[in-house]
């Protein structure tokens, strides 16, 4: 493969090229190992971002990734004598998207076990493992040997992907700095790299569409649903996806610690309606997808047991929920400026807020605060009355907050008709 370089490899993307097997594997694997400098992968990152990739391209590039680390298999763990239902979920990203946190208690307490390589934050959504790390003592740092025993013991692990696909974890983070982040193979090849690669037997993909989502358009967002649902089946995990609206924040919370909050809501059998409306649809897929029938998963929440399997995963986890959330100190309040409903909230104006706040990153490797975030008092057609707080914004440094209250202005509306509504499902595929 010697005979392959990078500046030709580039210049094969930015002329519209399609990559050879051979130019792709030795791109990700010289880009693993430190041999393609950032500044390469930078400019090929760019390069696909502008001329896309052919679906046999996104599968090599995907398979590529994989093949750059470890892939486990759990499939020799019993719990009662019996093999584990591994299953996941992932989402393409989102604004307020804490689905994650109540959605593997649930499906643990209806017998499942969910082997999850989570992400950080990415451009302006959010990412679990920032989420769930605001939990004083939480930690994402587990070893093999330690997700083991957790899937056989509790039935979930929740951990940073390390050593699965780390050609992933470098890119990522370079197209977090390199506006690269929305494109088509980039995110399919990401998510199923790390998907493929953790264990998992079936897989169950949230794909985002609207505004706060990182492709805009349905057609797209369609698009990046069919092309890993692909991925999965080609490669023996069967996957489905379903496709859901971005348009407006997830629940009433976007930032870390915020978020976690209002997931202990959800599991506590309360919460806002679209945040368990979403957990308790894509916990039907996961356990269809699994198998394993005859169980309601709403019940898990009503019953209080996806709580107890949610204090199990965090204490196996280091986590302590006896300690208070870290809520930042320093806020600042939005009011209605009239009497009226509240009409659309525009989910990257959230985001942004939230991400100038403190709760996402400008640098890569850089802490997030897990005080961050916005709180949304009022949603989409609620009554108003003029002088109400609407949002509420925390922070961990004050002078923050003039920043991100500039980018809420304009995201909402307060008028006199409420907004049509739109379904949070839109379409299930595979
Ligand atoms: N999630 C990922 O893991 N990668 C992406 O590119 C987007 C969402």
């Amino acid at each position: 493969m010697s005979h392959l370089d990078a500046p030709s490899i580039i210049r094969t993307k930015r002329d519209g090229g399609v990559l050879s097997d051979s130019a792709i594997d030795w791109v990700i694997d010289g880009y693993t190992h430190g041999r393609v400098a950032d500044e390469q992968m930078s400019a090929l990152l760019m390069a696909i971002f502008l001329r896309g990739m052919t679906p046999a391209e996104i599968a090599r590039w995907t398979a590529a990734m994989v093949g750059s680390g470890e892939r486990f298999d759990f499939t020799d763990l019993r719990r009662d004598g019996q093999p584990l239902a591994l299953v996941d979920k992932h989402s393409t990203g989102g604004v307020g998207d804490k689905i994650t946190i109540p959605l593997l208690p649930v499906v643990m307490a209806c017998g499942a076990s969910v082997p999850q390589a989570a992400g950080r934050g990415l451009g302006h959504t959010g990412g679990t493992l920032d989420k769930l790390e605001a939990i004083p003592g939480f930690t994402a740092e587990l070893s093999k040997a330690q997700i083991r025993q957790q899937l056989r013991d509790i039935g979930a692990a929740v951990f940073a992907a390390g050593e699965l696909a780390p050609a992933d974890r470098k890119i990522y983070a370079l197209r977090d700095v390199t506006a690269t982040t929305e494109s088509l193979p980039l995110i399919a090849s990401s998510v199923m790299s790390k998907k493929l690669a953790e264990g998992a037997r079936s897989l169950v993909l949230d794909v985002k569409v609207g505004r706060g989502a990182f492709l805009k358009t349905e057609a797209e967002s369609r698009e990046l649903a069919a092309t890993m649902v692909d991925l999965g089946n080609a490669n023996g995990v069967p996957t489905r996806a379903l496709l859901t609206d971005m348009n407006c924040p997830l629940g009433r919370t976007v930032g870390n610690a915020v978020e976690v909050a209002e997931s202990l809501e959800v599991l506590a059998g309360g919460g806002p309606s679209d945040v368990v409306a979403l957990t308790v649809a894509l916990a039907a897929e996961m356990l269809d997808a699994a198998g394993i029938d005859g169980v309601d998963p709403a019940d898990t929440l009503r019953d209080g047991s996806a709580m107890d399997r949610f204090r199990a995963l965090v204490a196996a986890q280091g986590g302590d929920l006896s300690r208070p959330l870290p809520i930042g100190a320093a806020c600042e309040t939005v009011t209605a400026p009239r009497s009226g409903l509240m009409g659309d909230i525009d989910a990257m104006g959230v985001a942004m807020a939230a991400w100038r706040l403190g709760a996402g990153r400008a640098q890569p490797g850089e802490p997030v605060q897990f005080g961050a975030g916005v709180r949304i008092h009022r949603r989409p057609g609620e009554p108003v009355a003029a002088g109400e707080v609407l949002f509420t914004l925390h922070t961990e440094t004050a002078d923050r907050l003039p920043a991100a209250l500039a980018e809420l202005d304009g995201c909402w509306t307060v008028g006199d008709a409420a907004s049509a509504p739109r379904p949070l499902i839109i379409d299930r595929i595979g």
